[in-house]
């Protein structure tokens, strides 16, 4: 079905910001509209199909500075028919329009009613809305650090179809103290989204409409308990090339991907030096020559090229010992060190990053217990459920305002989840193995060793951390500054669309809670 694609013939497309419609007392306003378009993926491959905000993919990037509102209307033109094989079987969602959209901006602090909620979806011009839709305008306050975050859809039981079919977009929110550090800018601090998709001989987006092993009497399409596609995809280009001078760049990385993760690697002598995670710049730079990277994380990585000069660097995703020679996912991009340094590199790299108060010296109210398991629907298909409840049951986790919790999410699977909680950037505080043999036969957690501190690169700020197989993997978060209801969910999009998705509720007893 799909033809073998030549590797590095298309250069790297350069995201630029999005210019804003307008300027007010209150902040930045832009309209973004979500259309169906088509773009080359690939210099030999047709052009695809896609859908995308502004007709582009990735999505318009968005430039926000500290404390400055953003405020986007999201519009949603988008034709009736989806572009992709929706399963109507889950979640009554035969009941509701095809194609519904919502966009939720990932890793901000916002109220509720920007926040994208699932439920919130609107179908074209807004014709239909889902039962928690309440506006059309969403507004970020920006009142966080710098950071990459990025926007992408989550409309309830579809998000895995919307964002692969093109929409997600990178948000890039800057600070004054990351200014004054001097780190490497303009022409040499590049965004970078990595996803993966499987096209067609004719250019189209292949999604499977079923598992492969699919039993007779599975609903048709089917959703997949998990999808890798088999091109890996940056900046909307497949597998492309990057000049480069022989000096320093930043390089703002987002895994954009539906279920790969990724062990980032260059293939030369070149380590990275992170700076960053999820919610902003770490306290000291970690060198590092593997980064394993989950969906929807994102890292914030210097690169030195001083010392490769006329090379050719990959930057690969390291599979493995035994990784199938006719697997192209070992390769994501390549770097060529061909451009002359146009002036000497005054970019720094600091010691110190920033300060980042750990959250352990708060007064903590309580820890939650929360079981990432798997179980079987109706028709055998795996249902990975959170606590063992669906996405419809009532609310469970509701931190009160203001207060500082512990979340212990005790993976009983076997196999890694990347847990995002909304609202907040949490620390991670350990990992605890225990022995799954062991709970599968009598429910018992019997720990394997010691608690774990997280890798190096994981102590600053996150919003997505991976829970591997058979750990307690536990974070500790302030539920603030906003009351409301928001969500908690696996990150591997086919997780989270059946049923690794819960509803949580900030409570704020001064007011009443009522839904938005
Ligand atoms: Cu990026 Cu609720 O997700
Ligand atoms: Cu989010
Ligand atoms: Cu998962």
């Amino acid at each position: 079905m799909r033809r073998k694609l030549e590797k590095f013939v298309d250069p790297l497309p350069n995201l630029q910001p999005l210019k804003p419609d307008k300027k007010t007392g209150d902040g930045v306003h832009y309209e973004i509209t979500m259309k169906q378009f088509k773009r080359k993926l690939h210099r030999d491959l047709p052009a695809t199909t896609l859908w995308g905000y502004n007709g582009q993919f990735p999505g318009p990037m968005i430039e926000a500075n500290r404390d400055e509102p953003v405020h986007v209307a999201w519009l949603n033109q988008l034709p009736n028919k989806h572009l992709l094989p929706v399963d109507v079987s889950i979640h009554g969602l035969e009941q509701l329009p095809i194609v519904r959209t919502v966009v939720h901006l990932h890793g901000i602090e916002t109220k509720a009613d920007s926040d994208g909620h699932p439920e919130a979806w609107y179908t074209n011009n807004f014709q239909e809305t889902g039962p928690v839709f309440s506006r059309e305008t969403f507004t970020y306050p920006n009142h966080q650090r710098g950071s990459l975050l990025w926007y992408h859809d989550h409309a309830m039981g579809i998000t895995r179809l919307n964002v692969y079919a093109g929409l997600a977009g990178m948000y890039i929110l800057r600070d004054e103290h990351e200014k004054s550090l001097n780190l490497p800018a303009g022409d040499y601090e590049i965004p970078l989204m990595i996803t993966d998709r499987s096209l067609n001989a004719d250019g189209s987006l292949f999604y499977p409409s079923q598992p492969d092993d699919a039993a007779k009497n599975l609903p048709n399409p089917s959703i997949l308990p998990a999808y890798n596609g088999d091109t890996i995809i940056v900046n909307g280009k497949a597998w492309p090339f990057l000049e480069v001078e022989p000096r320093k760049y930043r390089f703002r990385i987002l895994n954009a991907s539906n279920t790969r993760s990724y062990q980032l690697q260059l293939d030369s002598n070149i380590n990275f030096q992170q700076i960053g995670s999820d919610g902003g710049l770490l306290r000291h730079p970690v060198e590092i020559e593997k980064i394993g990277f989950q969906p929807a994380e994102r890292i914030d990585v210097i690169i030195d090229f001083s010392k490769a000069a006329g090379q050719s660097i990959l930057l690969k995703n390291d599979l493995g010992p035994d990784a199938d020679p006719n697997d192209d996912t070992g390769d994501i991009m390549q770097f060529r060190v061909t451009k002359s340094l146009k002036n000497k590199d005054r970019s720094h790299l600091p010691q110190n990053l920033s300060v980042i108060p750990s959250l352990k010296q708060n007064d903590i109210s309580g820890i939650r217990y929360l079981k990432l398991v798997g179980s079987a629907d109706e028709f055998d298909r795996p249902l990975l459920l959170l606590n063992n409840k669906h996405w419809h049951d009532p609310i469970t986790e509701n931190p009160q305002l203001g207060t500082t919790e512990i979340w212990a999410f005790t993976n009983t699977t076997n196999f890694s989840h990347p847990i995002h909680i909304h609202l907040v950037q949490f620390q991670v505080l350990e990992h605890q193995p225990f022995d799954l043999e062991q709970y599968n036969q009598d429910g018992k957690i019997i720990f394997t060793g010691p608690p774990e501190a997280p890798a190096a690169n994981h102590r600053g700020w996150k919003d997505t951390i991976e829970v591997p197989a058979a750990t307690i993997t536990r974070v500790i978060a302030k539920f603030a500054p906003y009351s409301g209801e928001f969500v908690w969910h696996c990150h591997i999009l086919e997780h989270e669309d059946y049923d690794m998705m819960r509803p949580y509720m900030v409570a704020d007893d001064d007011k009443n809670n009522t839904k938005f």
